[in-house]
């Protein structure tokens, strides 16, 4: 039979210097939440190492947001909730953990991890597992080396044996240590439920340590992990920021790797979640956040943000357009500085020009909006072609109404289209027209004032300098 293992996320921190309204597990990195990613990664490392398991989080601090949000992201999955009401210490934590989930003590393993450290891999929890199970030790936890170890428990290392020394009750000496904890610990259950209740407060702190379960006699060892900056813990707003760029070279690798060209990959921001297609090329300074999905073959043009985008294959997205909540179907082109507000569908090669803004719009396939204009509510039909300024009159103070173009339609520049308004198939509008009443399919409109020239009478408009 599998090894069975519990998995315990330390999330009743507060996050005071992150200076936020969220608590900390809830702030955010790369569009997901610091929680997400030990509890991603937990649940990958059970599935790697086939093991039977289960996840906990010790809730505190603005419990009820924690666990909402959990229970919103992962449905049907094993969660359960401790609740710790006073932060009294790690260990404190822990046994909060013991007495309110029931099957916790049954565990063969328990694995200690903390909501604030997004960084750590399925992969860095299976090595510290297997280095337990190979050694037969009752708990192994995984350290690394910082040159400026403040505020880091220290390893004390002997021969044979090793205990954490807190920074405030360590001496000169072993302040100078640069081994530190990193806070991830994998334990025999057994072992923890014999020493857990004998950790008292006496020290420094005041405070329940967990590190008081690697004691010299304690058949325990550490693991020393090679790159430090799989353990950095979000503290304050620049561990925040070290930790998305950190995210954002991991993400840009894992798309590389399908295929996806960087023009300079360290200038974008790219949500965790976001899909793209081989084939694609990003250019500088790109933001892409939710849920956007990107085909193949696509070009995002430099500067652009796109939020909650889905772009087909082959479309091209030229510099500084913005998307938000749109479509936009395969080989279209869209922008310079362009504007695609939500519920916007813009069809298969269709055309959006630079100082374009659409909005809750449905353009047929080859439709064509080249330059500086406005369409809003509306449907446009196949191939037709809106000129340039080109505006439709939507709102009447109080209510929006729909602007419906037939297709093959050809609308003149400096057009208003006076909403609710329906224009049938093969329409054509003059330029600088402001229709205000339907039109049948296949007729003409011109509704501008008519042009009169005076023969020589300019003279008497043109000023004369003094
Ligand atoms: C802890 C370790 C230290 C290690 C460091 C690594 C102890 C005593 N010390 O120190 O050796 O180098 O992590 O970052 O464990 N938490 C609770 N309830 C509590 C206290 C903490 O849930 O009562 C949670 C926090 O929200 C956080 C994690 O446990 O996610 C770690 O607590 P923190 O106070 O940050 O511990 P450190 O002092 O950093
Ligand atoms: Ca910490």
């Amino acid at each position: 039979m599998s090894n069975s293992i519990g998995l315990v996320i330390l999330s009743a921190g507060q996050g005071v210097r992150l200076k936020m309204k969220v608590p900390k597990p809830l702030a955010p990195a790369l569009g997901k939440c610091l929680v997400d990613f030990p509890v991603t990664e937990s649940f990958r490392f059970i599935e790697q190492n086939k093991l039977q398991g289960e996840i906990s989080l010790v809730t505190g601090h603005m419990r009820e947001d924690v666990e909402k949000y959990v229970n919103e992201n992962y449905p049907n999955k094993p969660i359960t909730y401790a609740y710790q009401e006073k932060q009294l210490g790690t260990a404190h934590a822990l046994r909060c953990y013991f007495e309110q989930v029931p099957q916790a003590s049954k565990f063969d393993y328990t694995v200690v991890l903390c909501a604030d450290t997004p960084l750590i891999r399925a992969h860095d929890l299976s090595q510290l597992y297997l280095y337990l199970q190979a050694q037969n030790l009752d708990g192994v936890a995984a350290t690394f080396v910082d040159k400026n170890p403040k505020g880091y428990g220290r390893i004390v290392r002997s021969e044979k044996a090793f205990h954490i020394v807190e920074e405030k009750d360590a001496s000169d000496e072993i302040r100078k240590i640069t081994e530190v904890n990193s806070g991830l610990y994998i334990l025999k259950t057994s072992f923890i439920l014999k020493h857990l209740n004998n950790i008292d407060s006496k020290n420094k702190s005041g405070e329940f340590y967990l590190t008081d379960l690697f004691k010299d006699h304690f058949n325990v060892a550490p693991l020393l992990f090679e790159n430090p900056e799989t353990f950095i813990g979000v503290n304050t707003l620049r561990h925040l920021e070290d930790v998305e760029r950190i995210l954002t070279l991991e993400k840009t690798a894992q798309l590389r790797d399908e295929g996806v060209r960087f023009l300079q990959s360290t200038s974008c921001y790219i949500d965790w979640e976001v899909t793209i297609g081989e084939g694609s090329i990003v250019q500088p300074n790109v933001m892409m956040t939710g849920k956007c999905k990107i085909g193949k073959q696509v070009s995002i043009g430099a500067g652009s943000v796109l939020k909650n985008a889905v772009i087909e294959d082959g479309a091209v997205i030229k510099p500084y357009t913005v998307i938000e909540n749109g479509i936009i179907r395969a080989e279209a082109e869209i922008g310079p500085f362009a504007r695609i507000r939500p519920d916007s569908d813009i069809g298969p090669k269709s055309k959006i020009g630079n100082f374009v803004e659409t909005k809750k719009v449905k353009l047929e396939k080859g439709v064509k909006v080249s330059h500086l204009s406005y369409v809003g509510d509306a449907e446009v039909g196949e191939e037709s072609n809106l000129g340039c300024g080109f505006i439709t009159c939507n709102y009447d103070g109080a209510k929006k109404h729909k602007t419906k173009i037939g297709k093959n339609c050809f609308i003149g520049s400096d057009s208003q289209m006076i909403a609710p308004i329906e224009i049938g198939d093969n329409c054509y509008v003059g330029s600088g027209s402001t229709i205000n009443k339907s039109m049948p399919a296949g007729s003409f409109a011109i509704a501008r004032a008519r042009q009169e020239t005076k023969e020589g009478l300019a003279q008497r408009f043109i000023k004369k300098k003094e």
